[in-house]
């Protein structure tokens, strides 16, 4: 890919942009105020006002008219739509608006994806809309109560809030006409044309993800979990390998026909009597689709760029093609490059980011 090969040309020069940029340099206000109110306890505030520059309009294809839905008004009931779902939690706010611009960018026909923004707080469509004013979206809200039972206490705070659950929930919220839908975590930019990854066949299977054989899938479960055989069992026929659930392509009508939400909602029920596993969301993915997940080419999540919570250790690439950068962990590029201890490929990130006003 030539993209790959220009990088450390790329990089070196990203990195001198940084140094000299006094914007990227300088410290936003809105950075202190939303560190503040982590300082107000676990009280959800109204969204801190984030101001966000408009992304230049983007017409990629040579020939228009190869872009099917270049109409007006576009339905989202339209068969050749590309449907990307993604949250907007005001914590992760300017990592999901980087995440969009990335998608537009590199789309051939930017015009036929239509993004479907689950959201937990009001006022940010006006917001979506002035960033993006050709967008095709819509917005739905989720309500935390539907999971605020069910979530238990995780090694991370960051994976306990209730947008990180709404993934679960896509086949009920989402539109009945929309079968097919792409879901995509906040902390991360996609360098390739996503209609390549939409056109993935997924088989027989309801979900399609980039699947890690190798990874040590034990340590996704606690002893507690593994040690009892009718948890265990679970996992009986089935060759389990990790995946991330950050990344995912979802046949939604073989999704509500065999009820994968309540499957789920199962696990997190045994998991507030029996502790099975540490993390968030990922686990009770793992025990339902672990093994029968259609998979998709690792280029479409080069994941684990966050880090983890040692201070500075940053991560390098996977070996191979990278269409999709996915900064999961606990470090975030944003954070990093404001903080101005940014990671090498934090610089890879930067040009995705829209925050602030024009100058
Ligand atoms: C996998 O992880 C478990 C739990 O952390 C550990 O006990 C086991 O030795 C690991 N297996 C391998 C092959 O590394």
């Amino acid at each position: 890919m030539l993209w790959l090969m220009r990088f450390s040309g790329f990089f070196s020069a990203a990195m001198l942009v940084i140094l000299l940029s006094p914007s990227l340099q300088s410290f936003h206000p809105a950075e202190a105020i939303r560190s503040s109110h982590h300082l107000d306890g676990l009280l959800r505030l109204p969204p801190p006002r984030l101001s966000f520059r408009p992304a230049p309009r983007f017409r990629n294809a040579a020939d228009a008219n190869k872009c099917a839905s270049s109409s007006v008004s576009t339905s989202v009931c339209d068969p050749s739509l590309v449907h990307v779902a993604i949250t907007l939690d005001v914590e992760y706010l300017r990592g999901s608006i980087a995440a969009v611009h990335s998608i537009l960018q590199h789309s051939q026909c930017p015009e036929n994806i239509f993004f479907h923004f689950l959201v937990s707080e009001t006022n940010l469509e006006s917001l979506v809309k002035s960033t993006f004013p050709q967008l095709n979206f819509k917005v739905y809200y989720f309500d935390p109560e539907i999971v605020r039972n069910l979530i238990s206490t995780s090694v991370r705070q960051a994976l306990e809030q209730p947008l990180n659950y709404a993934r679960n929930y896509l086949a009920d919220l989402l539109e009945p006409c929309v079968e097919r839908v792409i879901y995509l975590d906040s902390d991360l930019v996609v360098v390739d044309d996503i209609a390549k990854l939409w056109s993935t066949s997924l088989g027989s299977r309801t979900i399609g993800a980039p699947e890690y054989c190798h990874a040590n899938f034990t340590k996704y479960f606690t002893a507690a979990f593994w040690s009892d055989t009718r948890f265990a069992r679970a996992f009986a026929g089935r060759r389990p390998c990790y995946f991330n659930t950050g990344v995912m392509v979802i046949d939604l009508v073989r999704w509500r026909r065999i009820g994968y939400s309540k499957r789920i909602e199962r696990w997190m029920e045994i998991q507030k009597n029996d502790r099975i596993y540490e993390l968030g969301s990922l686990p009770p993915f793992l025990l339902v689709f672990a093994g029968h997940v259609a998979p998709i080419e690792h280029r479409w999540n080069q994941h684990g760029l966050g880090g983890d919570n040692v201070k500075g250790s940053c991560r390098d690439l996977h070996a191979g093609p990278v269409s999709l950068l996915h900064w999961s962990g606990s470090g975030k590029p944003w954070t990093r490059l404001d903080s101005k201890q940014p990671c090498p490929l934090d610089a890879l990130w930067a040009p995705y980011d829209l925050y602030g006003h024009a100058h």
